[in-house]
C-alpha cells in the first residue's frame, strides 16, 4: 500500500473516530457510534500493517501479537462483570502507558532513521515527554486498578511533605531532561532516560495512592485522559498522524469527562489534574459502620405496590445496588405496567451513580427502558416536590441530603437527587449499611421515607407480583 493511500485511509479512520465519539454521546446513537469506531479501527490497523513502514518479515510478528492480544481482550470482555468495568478500564489504561514507554525506548535506540540538528532535539524531546506521560499513566493506572479491585486499601496515603516530594521529582525530571538532550551518544542518554522513567513511575504511584477511595471515579477518567496523551506522544515519536489525532481525541474527551465528573462530585478540576486530589480532611472515607442515627420506617413489597398504584407521578432513582442485583429488567416490567395505568414514570440519573460513567444508562438501555423517560439529575431535581413516590433502587450516596445540609459530610457540596422532597420516598436496599463514600444517610430517617429491605431484584419481583394482582 502506498504512503498516500495510507494517508487517505488514516483520514477516513479519523473521521470515523470523530463520528464515533459523537454517536457515543447519546444512548440512541451509541450503537452506531460503536460501529463507526470498530470500522475506523479496522481501517487504521489494516492501513498500518500493509503500509510502507511494515516489511513482509514483520507481518507474522504483528499477526501473532494481534491474535494473543485479541484473545486476551475477548476473554476479558466476556468474563468481566459490569460492576468490574472500572478496574478493567484502569488496567487497559496501564497498557497504553506501558506501550508509550516501550515505544519511547525502542525509538531512542532505533538508528534506522538518522536524525540530526534540530530534528534530533525535537525527536528526543518527544521521546522524553512520551516516556514521562506513559510511565505516570502506567504506574498510576496499576495502582488505580489495585484500589478499585480492593487489592489495595481505599484510604489515601498521605506522606509528609508530599507536595514538596512531587515538586522535587518535577525539578529532577527537568534536570535529567537537559542531561538527556545534551548526551552525545545513545548510551550516554540512556542513564538520564532510565532515571526519569523511575521517577515518573514513582510519581504515578504516589499520585494515585494519595487519593481517597471515594474519589477514584474522577481518577479513572483522568488516567483515561493521560492514556490519550500518552498515545498522542507515541504518535509524535513514530511520526504517525493518526495516532496523534486519536490520542488527542481520547486525551481531550477524557479531560472533559473528568471535568463533568468533578462538577458532579463538587471537586476542583485543576486540583485533580495537579494530582493533589482528595487529600483534604473531607475526602477521607469514614468507616462504614452503618450505625443507625434514628428511627426508620420499614415498608413491605405489598405496601410499596399500593403506593405506586395510587401515584400519579413516580421517579425511579437507580444506583449501584440495582446493578449488583441485576434488577433492571424487573424495573422495566414495573415501569411498563405503571405507564399502562397512566402513571407518569421517569428515571433520575446521577452523573456518578453506580461505578462508572453511564453505568445506569447502559443497564436501563439493556432492559429497553425508553430513552425519553431517562432524565439527567439537573433536568429532574425541580420536579421532586410535585412527585408522589420516589423509588430509590440500591442507591445511597447520590440521594444523601447530608451532601446539601451537612458541611462536615465527606460528600458535602456534591449535588444529589432530592428524593426527600417528594411526597413519599422508598429506599430499596438490603440493610442500613452505607454506600461507596462510607457515610450515614439522613434520608433513611426522614418522616416521609420508607425502607424496603431486601435484595433489589427479589423485592421488585414481589412488587411486580403485587402490582399485577
Ligand atoms: P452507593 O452509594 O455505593 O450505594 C449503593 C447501595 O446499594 C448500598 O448502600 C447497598 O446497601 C445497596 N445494595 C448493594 N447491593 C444491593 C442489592 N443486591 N440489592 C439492593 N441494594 C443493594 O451507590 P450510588 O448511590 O449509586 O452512588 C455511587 C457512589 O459510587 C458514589 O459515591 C460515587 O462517587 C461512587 N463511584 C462512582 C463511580 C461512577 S463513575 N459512577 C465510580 C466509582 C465510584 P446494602 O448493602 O444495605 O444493600
Amino acid at each position: 500500500m502506498s504512503a498516500s493511500l495510507v494517508t487517505v485511509a488514516y483520514i477516513g479512520a479519523i473521521i470515523l473516530f470523530i463520528l464515533s465519539l459523537g454517536g457515543l454521546s447519546n444512548p440512541e446513537t451509541s450503537r452506531r457510534g460503536n460501529l463507526y469506531g470498530i470500522i475506523g479501527m479496522t481501517i487504521a490497523v489494516l492501513a498500518t500493517v500493509f503500509g510502507p513502514r511494515v516489511t513482509l518479515a514483520g507481518i507474522p510478528w504483528i499477526v501473532a501479537a494481534m491474535v494473543i492480544g485479541g484473545s486476551v481482550g475477548l476473554y476479558a470482555a466476556r468474563v468481566v462483570k459490569m460492576t468490574q468495568m472500572p478496574e478493567l478500564v484502569a488496567l487497559m489504561h496501564s497498557l497504553v502507558g506501558l506501550a508509550a514507554c516501550l515505544v519511547g525506548f525502542a525509538s531512542y535506540i532505533d538508528t534506522s532513521i538518522a536524525y540530526t540538528g534540530v530534528e534530533k532535539t525535537i525527536h528526543e524531546i518527544e521521546i522524553y515527554i512520551g516516556i514521562l506521560i506513559g510511565a505516570v499513566t502506567f504506574s498510576g493506572s496499576v495502582i488505580a486498578f489495585g484500589k478499585l479491585s480492593g487489592k489495595i486499601g481505599g484510604k489515601p496515603l498521605l506522606l509528609p511533605a508530599r507536595h514538596w516530594i512531587n515538586l522535587a521529582g518535577l525539578l529532577l525530571v527537568i534536570w535529567f531532561g537537559r542531561e538527556f538532550i545534551n548526551a552525545p551518544t545513545i548510551s550516554d542518554g540512556m542513564l538520564p532516560l532510565v532515571i526519569m522513567t523511575v521517577i515518573a513511575l514513582l510519581f504515578g504511584i504516589h499520585m494515585v495512592m494519595a487519593i481517597g477511595g471515594a474519589d477514584m471515579p474522577v481518577v479513572v477518567s483522568m488516567l483515561n485522559s493521560y492514556s490519550g496523551w500518552a498515545a498522542a506522544a507515541t504518535g509524535f515519536m513514530l511520526s504517525n498522524d493518526l495516532l496523534i489525532v486519536t490520542g488527542a481525541l481520547v486525551g481531550s474527551s477524557g479531560a472533559i469527562l473528568s471535568y463533568i465528573m468533578c462538577r458532579a462530585m463538587n471537586r476542583h478540576f485543576l486540583s485533580v489534574i495537579a494530582g493533589g486530589f482528595g487529600t483534604g480532611g473531607g475526602t477521607v472515607v469514614a468507616p462504614a459502620d452503618g450505625q443507625p442515627a434514628g428511627e426508620v420506617t420499614p415498608i413491605s413489597a405489598q405496601e410499596t405496590a399500593e403506593l405506586l398504584k395510587d401515584a400519579k407521578s413516580v421517579i425511579i432513582v437507580p444506583g449501584y445496588g440495582m446493578a449488583v442485583a441485576q434488577a433492571q429488567h424487573t424495573v422495566f416490567e414495573i415501569t411498563k405496567l405503571l405507564r399502562e395505568k397512566g402513571v407518569n414514570v421517569r428515571f433520575g440519573i446521577h452523573p456518578v451513580a453506580g461505578r462508572m460513567p453511564g453505568h445506569m444508562n447502559v443497564l436501563l438501555a439493556e432492559a429497553k427502558v425508553p430513552y425519553d423517560i431517562v432524565m439527567e439529575m439537573d433536568e429532574l431535581n425541580d420536579d421532586f416536590p410535585t412527585t408522589d413516590v420516589s423509588m430509590v433502587i440500591g442507591a445511597n450516596d447520590i440521594v444523601n441530603p447530608g451532601a446539601e445540609d451537612d458541611p462536615n459530610s465527606p460528600i458535602a457540596g456534591m449535588p444529589v437527587l432530592q428524593v426527600w422532597k417528594s411526597r413519599t420516598s422508598i429506599v430499596m436496599k438490603r440493610s442500613m449499611a452505607s454506600g461507596y463514600a462510607g457515610v450515614d444517610n439522613p434520608l433513611f430517617y426522614k418522616e416521609n421515607n420508607r425502607m424496603l429491605f431486601g435484595d433489589a431484584k427479589k423485592m421488585l419481583d414481589e412488587v411486580l407480583v403485587a402490582l399485577k394482582a
